[in-house]
């Protein structure tokens, strides 16, 4: 197993000039967040502190879950949902050709509040065996405490109390919130979230590996990946691409189009958009991360890419040797006997020789296969590389205090109705 990250640019000698007066600055931030001298930097090369009876405690709650249900609902939103979601879909292109085919599915809740989403949910899983996560940091964030609250009611009416309990889990903070106090009154299996790491940059913790590792996936090549993260070569080109996105933010671009150019790398990109857009967006500054699926999107918003207003940048995620091919038959004219990933990667340089031609900064990274040890790898190398621009832009990459200005007006809402 092994993997590596290549990073290509597709822009103007001025950005890279520039980027590379970034340089020195973007070592020193990297140093200091090495270092962990900042506080919520307790993801940084967390893999290579997590110890083997870590590992192998998360490895065996999952092997509980496994035996008890064919369905794993895992309730969260943000940095607790999105991540694992990312891998699922991911890791092996989300088949189950390398994972066991009686592996618990996967399903996700109580990222939203929409009740036709959760009816029919439950309708959907009601007569499986059913084990339900809610993970959640604070323990009290309202979406999936609502749905956490459908989805136990559902196992009490199934099980009843006794049994619903012994297929409640939760993964929380070791000490405060609700969740945490209900872990303790009633007896829940638990994982904990380290303090000292924040929502969207835990997904290498147990928020992402129970879940993964319930849905068959190998957590331990997943670590392993992240591990190798840290090699020179890597820290380098996580702080080259900091650099450039510095740079290209100072050519006045607003906007980051992010895509994959494959769907099982959907739920990547939607981390990615967290990521960049929860700990870059502050102060009136970052670049608006917009994501989009590839090629789909070239029949749609290409138009506005090739002609319209250029205030964007694209990153393109390519993964190299996707888990899957088809061969065009025959009858396939021009086409016959192309394997759709040569065509695929045909259309990728097309994109970037005509989104160049008109001035488009375009950044590709090349993950080498969508297998466990390159996931791990690429959360770590996109992670870094968050961190290190966000610094370099002078903001906290870490804090998220424009979120909270939504639910102070939700409970408002909600208090004039009531
Ligand atoms: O990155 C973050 O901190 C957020 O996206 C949180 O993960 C998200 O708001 C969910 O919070 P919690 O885990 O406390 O329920």
């Amino acid at each position: 197993m092994g993997g590596t990250i290549t990073v290509n640019y597709a822009m103007g000698e001025e950005i890279l000039r520039r980027a590379d007066g970034y340089a020195a600055e973007a070592d020193r931030h990297c140093g200091t967040l090495r270092a962990r001298d900042l506080p919520y930097t307790g993801w940084v090369e967390y893999a290579s502190r997590l110890t083997d009876g870590e590992l192998a405690e998360i490895k065996a709650l999952a092997e509980v879950i496994r035996r008890k249900c064919t369905v794993f609902a895992v309730i969260g939103i943000g940095g607790s949902y999105l991540g694992a979601k990312a891998a699922a879909d991911f890791i092996d292109g989300g088949r189950g050709s390398k994972r066991e085919k009686d592996a618990p599915r996967l399903v996700f809740a109580g990222f939203n509040l929409s009740g036709s989403y959760h009816e029919r949910l439950i309708e959907e899983i009601r007569d499986e065996e059913i084990c339900i996560c809610h993970i959640s940091k604070s323990g009290g964030t309202a979406e999936p405490s609502i749905a956490f609250l459908a989805l136990k009611r559902l196992l009490t009416e199934k099980y009843g109390e006794a049994e619903a309990g012994r297929r409640i889990y939760a993964v929380t903070d070791a000490e405060n919130g609700v969740l945490r106090a209900e872990v303790r009154e009633k007896g829940y299996k638990s994982l904990v979230i380290p303090a000292d790491v924040g929502g969207r940059y835990s997904v290498l913790t147990p928020v992402g590996l129970l879940p993964m590792a319930v849905a068959g996936i190998d957590i331990g090549q997943v670590i392993e990946g992240a591990k190798a993260s840290s090699a020179p070569a890597l820290m380098r080109a996580a702080k080259r691409l900091a650099c450039v996105r510095r740079s290209i933010q100072e050519e006045g671009k607003t906007v980051e189009v992010i895509g994959a150019f494959e769907p099982f790398a959907a739920a990547f990109t939607d981390w990615i958009l967290q990521l960049y857009g929860e700990s870059e967006g502050k102060d009136g500054k970052g670049m608006l991360p917009v994501g989009v699926g590839l090629s789909r999107d070239l029949h749609s918003l290409g138009q506005f890419f090739q002609e319209g207003n250029q205030v964007f940048c694209e990153t393109l995620i390519d993964i190299a040797n996707p888990p899957g091919d088809i061969v065009v038959g025959a009858d396939g004219g021009f086409y016959a006997g192309k394997r759709m990933s040569s065509l695929n990667a045909a259309v990728r340089a097309g994109m970037i020789e005509a989104h160049r031609s008109v001035g488009v900064p375009i950044v590709t990274v090349g993950v080498t296969d969508a297998s466990a040890h390159c996931f791990g790898m690429s959360v770590c190398f996109f992670e870094m590389v968050c961190a290190v621009t966000g610094l370099l832009m002078g903001v906290n990459p870490f804090d998220q205090p424009g979120v909270e200005a939504y639910k102070k007006e939700m409970m408002r809402v909600l208090r004039r109705e009531s």
